[in-house]
């Protein structure tokens, strides 16, 4: 596609954002090809963070270039870590042997929520943190109440002025088991924990814990570490706190939403993909979707789609694994825009994670919502280019997926989000066929680097 299709007026929020950036799209027909998957992005942030817990040279493999995972590396290296990042062979090697700070400041966090993920590590290697309060985000009030209670139980005083969390381990005769329970498996709560616990005297169980596949790649990690990690299905996990743990060399799970993000766009386009490093079981209940849509699944060896041409609605509920995931909502729900019938998508785990439906809706999607957790959406046999802003990492995904089967040119803009959720998904989905140009802003594109 060449750049002088580009034909459209800009001016003030719009030019703000096209300064930072787009991405071109147009329906090029099918997409078929073989993809592989990088690693996790919501593995390797909360794994860079563990390594706070040890002393020494660490080696993770098969991590994303995104610019969430660029900014754990700025967070990581503001509290002393030594970290060389090898971007050819996706390798990143942490050195936490000079880490001196315990305090996290308040614009690194709020430029990344994942930040609140260096507290557990940091009570454990100091006693003490003092983390900025990220905000609230798009998602919704996101509170950390869980993360809180959790360190309380287990003897961590935790204070917060407004701005910052002041936390300390208390002098305190430890119980034999101390019980965290969760009422709500909160994925950050549970990591936070779990890794604190880790050097703590005695057991600690924590019940009604997240075991999504991030959260079991983290504790493959931390018993190579030399942890005392079990759990047991439902939700249970168990913690024996051990002195100390040593670096590891440890290789970061695929990642399952690149993995359901690429299997979306071939399915919404019609046409067939072989993901060879693809794990069925992080994605049971996805692909049990897509085989309900009409899509044939196939699973040695990996995952191969082959798309139906006249797919059927689906309705489906987001929950916490092994329920379909959230982070899978928004592009699940471009391919109900145009398939046959009617379908009713309800978001239970964040408060305000509908947001691509206003996009939707101006390439032509005929969805309504109710409440703010709940869209009915009627099939439709076409969608339109249009001029859209991705206004968070999933909803991007939506709307490339949306400007691939729409009549006429995409523009994509709110490319931060793109960026922070995928390492060049777009070039994957060109070498599938598919008509995607990103037209970057050089000046933003150098200061990321
Ligand atoms: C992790 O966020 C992921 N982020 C999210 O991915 C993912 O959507 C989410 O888990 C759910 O799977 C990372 O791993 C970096 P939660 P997290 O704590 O840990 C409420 C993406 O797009 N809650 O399980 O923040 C919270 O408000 C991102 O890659 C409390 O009420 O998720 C939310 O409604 C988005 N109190 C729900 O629980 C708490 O103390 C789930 O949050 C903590 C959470």
């Amino acid at each position: 596609m060449s750049n002088n299709r580009m034909h459209f007026e800009t001016t003030g929020q719009k030019f703000f954002e096209f300064s930072q950036g787009c991405l071109l799209l147009e329906n090029a027909g099918p997409l078929r090809g073989k993809a592989t998957l990088i690693g996790a992005k919501n593995a390797v942030l909360v794994t860079m963070a563990s390594l706070l817990l040890t002393h020494g040279k660490s080696v993770l493999k098969n991590v994303p270039i995104s610019s969430d995972v660029l900014q754990m590396i700025h967070l990581l290296t503001e509290l002393g870590a030594q970290i060389h990042f090898d971007k050819e062979l996706h390798e990143l090697v942490i050195d936490t042997t000079t880490i001196c700070e315990f305090k996290v400041k308040l614009e690194t966090v709020t430029t990344m929520r994942a930040s609140i993920l260096v507290m557990g590590p940091l009570l454990a290697r100091f006693g003490k943190a003092v983390v900025a309060r990220p905000g609230g985000c798009l998602l919704g009030t996101r509170p950390l109440d869980l993360h809180v209670r959790g360190f309380e139980k287990m003897g961590v005083q935790v204070e917060t002025d407004g701005l910052f969390y002041h936390a300390s381990v208390l002098p305190f005769k430890k119980a034999a088991i101390t019980k965290v329970i969760f009422e709500y498996p909160s994925v950050g709560a549970t990591e936070n924990v779990l890794m604190f616990a880790c050097l703590q005297p005695g057991i600690t169980k924590i019940i009604g814990a997240a075991l999504e596949p991030e959260v079991l790649d983290l504790i493959d990690a931390l018993n190579k570490m030399g942890a005392k990690i079990s759990f047991e299905i439902p939700q249970t996990i168990y913690i024996e706190g051990v002195n100390s743990l040593s670096p590891i060399e440890h290789t970061v799970i695929p990642d399952r939403l690149e993995a359901g993000s690429l299997l979306l766009a071939v399915a919404a386009t019609g046409g067939e993909l072989y993901i060879p490093n693809a794990r069925v079981d992080h994605l049971e209940v996805f692909l049990e979707k897509l085989r309900e849509m009409g899509h044939e699944i196939r699973e040695e060896n990996g995952v191969y789609l082959k798309a139906t041409k006249t797919p059927l609605a689906v309705s489906f509920k987001t929950g916490p694994f092994p329920g379909f995931p959230t982070d899978l909502q928004a592009p699940m729900m471009t391919l109900q825009t145009i398939a046959n019938g009617i379908s009713v998508i309800e978001e239970t785990v964040f408060e305000n994670r509908l947001m691509q439906v206003k996009e939707l809706q101006k390439m032509g999607a005929q969805i309504t919502i109710e409440g703010n957790q709940k869209a009915i959406v009627r099939g439709v046999t076409e969608l339109y280019g249009r001029e859209v802003i991705a206004p968070d990492i999933r909803s991007s995904c939506a709307l490339v997926i949306a400007g691939l089967v729409a009549r006429g040119q995409t523009i994509m803009t709110g490319l931060s989000h793109w960026k922070r959720g995928y390492e060049k998904l777009d070039e994957k989905l060109r070498q599938l066929g598919a008509d995607i140009l990103l037209i970057e802003n050089r000046d933003t594109d150098q200061k990321e680097k």
